[in-house]
């Protein structure tokens, strides 16, 4: 996190782009968007657009990776090279094993791993244009991808960051906000339960700066659950519908 002392990020009392301290920027999610995978979701974020895409439950290769007693959840988070406007030099970095490490961590609290032993359930984000927040795009993504693979699962996983910019506690930091605020804290919560299945904090806050973050973002994690419900019902009626239009032209 920079810090910039010149950057104004706060003016009038209302954010750079003219959002409300607690306002999410808009998020859209269509589910299951490639046929080749056993699930996927496309999601945009404000500017992110991050692809997920999950493969399995199937045989763990190398064997020795295999877990006797249940399925390994396997995520790996990339970026584009053209996804930031520095080209990323292609290939993993320690900033995508990271996220790759929580994702898979993240998701596995919510899948029932042990109904597939010695299995490998591959969880791909692919980020294609950033712009602060894609942990979070990516676990939210990731997780509408899981349910649209039919993975058993005890709930999705909703995630998303608040902080702080000049003093003040906000959701869901843009890019400069993110660059050149003074704290981001990304969490994954699980909407049934109330658990929290991540959480990282980047740059200070106060404990009660930190409740405040906490119960903002726990606040849009839910409108961000109704949302990934929404794209999993789309997607399921719109085949719904197109099952019973095919039936209605066989009858005829
Ligand atoms: O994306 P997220 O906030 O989860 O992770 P970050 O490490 O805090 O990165 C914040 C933002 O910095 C990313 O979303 C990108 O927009 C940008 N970034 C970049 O421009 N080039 C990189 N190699 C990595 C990140």
């Amino acid at each position: 996190m920079a810090s910039d002392k010149d950057m104004k990020l706060i003016e009038d009392g209302t954010r750079l782009d003219g959002r409300d301290f607690d306002e999410l920027r808009d998020i859209s999610i269509k589910a299951g968007v490639l046929k080749r995978a056993d699930g996927s979701a496309y999601l945009e974020w404000g500017k992110n657009k991050i692809m997920a895409a999950v493969y399995g439950p199937r045989e763990m290769h190398p064997r020795h990776a295999q877990e006797t007693t249940k399925a390994v959840v396997r995520a790996r988070y990339n970026m584009a090279a053209f996804s930031v406007p520095d080209r990323k030099r292609p290939g993993p970095d320690r900033r995508s094993i990271e996220i790759s490490k929580l994702v898979s961590e993240a998701l596995e609290k919510v899948v029932f791993t042990e109904k597939y032993p010695r299995s490998v359930i591959d969880v791909f984000v692919e980020v294609l244009q950033a712009s602060a927040g894609t942990r979070c795009g990516g676990l939210t993504a990731a997780s509408v991808a899981l349910a649209d693979a039919g993975i058993p699962m005890s709930d999705l996983v909703a995630s998303c960051a608040s902080g702080k910019i000049e003093g003040q506690v906000v959701l869901d930091l843009g890019k400069n906000e993110d660059n050149y605020g003074q704290a981001d804290v990304p969490v994954g919560y699980i909407p049934r339960t109330g658990e929290i299945c991540l959480l990282q904090m980047d740059g200070n806050l106060t404990e009660e700066e930190y409740e405040e973050a906490m119960d903002m973002t726990i606040d849009a994690c839910k409108e961000i659950y109704e949302i990934q419900k929404e794209a999993l019902k789309e997607k399921y009626s719109t085949e719904l519908e197109e099952a019973n239009l095919d039936e209605v032209i066989k009858e005829a």
